[in-house]
């Protein structure tokens, strides 16, 4: 059955847990789908994951697009979130409007994720009236890594932890049906769960929340560079596909791969009368 904001939402008011994983191709997006991830986010970290750049700032719309095609194709039931990159909804709430417009008209996905609590709720307000869903993203958001000194942890004194009490407020209030908590304390993680009707999803914010999300690469071990602390191993991805890369390369080296049974035959009367 396809996910809705309407079954997502229930599964909140139900108490089962909602799983999000990152995803940013066809091939991985059916896995996902065969293991019934509840939802798909095309993160901006796409620019980390899979271009190489050492944040998320670089990211344009029309990368957004090009990995979200890939990701709509390979999907049947899982829900689909276009993450929205920098500057795309900052500048205006025009800006806001038109990209997200692109992103869902241009990918068939099903809402947009854009960063920011009270300062962005213009925009959040817009998108949703204009019939697009908009899940928020409050605590840590990696586009403000020059403005907040680095991938910290938020919210550990009064005022801070208050701000993204407000925020979380702020965005229900404008419209978001669903939150992303990132990198915050789990109790005010928890608390903030409580108080909102709409779900939110964890990334380094504790089992309270109501779902939670991971960047694939990082839950496949597959990120030489950095394990943060919220990530947890649940597969040797990348000593599985170092060895098996090591092991091609050995065969082709010693002749073998390919074995006969990797190739095609042809009739030896053929053979017989190539010149
Ligand atoms: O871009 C992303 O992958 C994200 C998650 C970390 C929530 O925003």
């Amino acid at each position: 059955m396809k996910k809705t904001v309407g079954s997502l939402l229930g599964q909140k008011e139900a108490g089962k847990k909602i799983s999000m994983l990152t995803c940013y191709d066809y091939t991985t997006a059916k896995l996902m789908e065969a293991a019934e991830i509840d939802t798909i986010l095309v993160g901006d970290s796409l620019g980390m994951t899979m271009l190489g750049y050492p944040d998320t700032l670089s990211v344009t719309v029309d990368d957004m697009i090009h990995h979200g095609k890939a990701v709509c194709r390979g999907v049947k039931d899982i829900f689909v979130v276009m993450d929205m990159p920098f500057m795309s909804y900052q500048t205006s709430v025009y800006d806001a409007l038109a990209n997200a417009g692109r992103l869902i008209k241009e990918t068939g996905a099903n809402a947009v994720k854009l960063e920011g609590g009270a300062a962005v709720c213009d925009q959040i307000r817009a998108i949703t009236d204009a019939g697009i869903p908009v899940v928020a993203h409050i605590g840590m958001t990696p586009q403000s890594v020059n403005a907040m000194g680095g991938f910290k942890c938020q919210g550990k004194d009064v005022a801070k932890a208050q701000q993204i009490i407000d925020d979380a407020l702020a965005v229900q209030e404008a419209g978001a049906f669903m939150v992303v908590l990132e990198c915050i304390p789990s109790a005010l993680a928890a608390m903030i769960t409580k108080k909102l009707m709409i779900p939110t999803i964890g990334i380094g914010a504790g089992v309270e929340c109501d779902g939670q999300v991971l960047v694939w690469q990082d839950m496949m071990s597959l990120n030489m560079d950095m394990k943060p602390k919220f990530v947890k191993s649940f597969a040797e991805g990348g000593e599985l596909m170092r060895n098996a890369f090591a092991e091609f390369d050995s065969q082709v080296k010693e002749g073998a791969f390919p074995g006969p049974e990797h190739g095609f035959k042809i009739d030896d009367e053929v053979m017989a009368k190539l010149k």
